[in-house]
């Protein structure tokens, strides 16, 4: 698919069909995700894959309730990993660069998905200790999104954007 074509494709999806990702498809969202760009090539994010479905419910549950999320056949979880950006960058690492490396993974990872056909949807609103303790994921570690990934259950919503001209300021 056309790089633009995807862009225009992907819509958030919040209802899931039964049907499994492939293992190929997986593993080329994963690889997207590991070619993004990230401060000092550091790489300071995890990303916990959950496909267990007790291990779905619990991501649903810490995310308010969202139970879509446990619809879908696996997610991934992406974690800012402070302490691994700090060894570098110190404050600026712990409060952004962590946050910024999960951050464009996971919109990888989403757009990886999109040219396959798959469909997510990006989770932030969730409480970070019970989806730490979702995942089994040690306390240094900052859930920054959860991105559910399967086939679509519904057909997407058009969603409005502001026009370029409210939200491009030249200077
Ligand atoms: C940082 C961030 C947090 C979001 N959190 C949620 C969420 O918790 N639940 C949800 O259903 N959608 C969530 N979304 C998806 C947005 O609602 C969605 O992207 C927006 O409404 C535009 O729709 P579209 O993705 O279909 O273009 C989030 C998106 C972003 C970027």
């Amino acid at each position: 698919m056309d790089f633009f074509e995807v862009l225009k494709r992907r819509h958030s999806i919040r209802a899931f069909t039964r049907a499994t990702v492939q293992p190929q498809d997986l593993r080329a969202i994963l690889e997207a995700a590991n070619g993004a760009p990230s401060a000092g090539n550091l790489q300071a994010y995890e990303i916990y894959l959950v496909k267990k479905q007790e291990a779905r419910a619990a991501l649903a549950a810490a995310a308010l309730g969202q139970n879509f999320i446990a619809q879908a056949p696996l997610a991934l979880v992406f974690c800012a990993h402070p302490d691994r950006s700090a060894t570098r960058y110190r404050e600026r690492g712990i409060r952004l660069y962590s946050i910024q490396d999960a951050t464009i993974a996971c919109a990888f990872a989403m757009l990886a998905a999109t040219a396959l056909g798959l469909a997510t949807v990006w989770i932030g609103a969730f409480d970070d200790n019970a989806v730490g303790h979702a995942i089994g994921a040690p306390r240094n570690l900052l859930p920054v999104a959860i991105l559910p990934i399967g086939y679509a259950g519904e057909k997407p919503e058009a969603t409005p954007r502001r026009r370029l001209q409210d939200l491009v300021h030249e200077v």
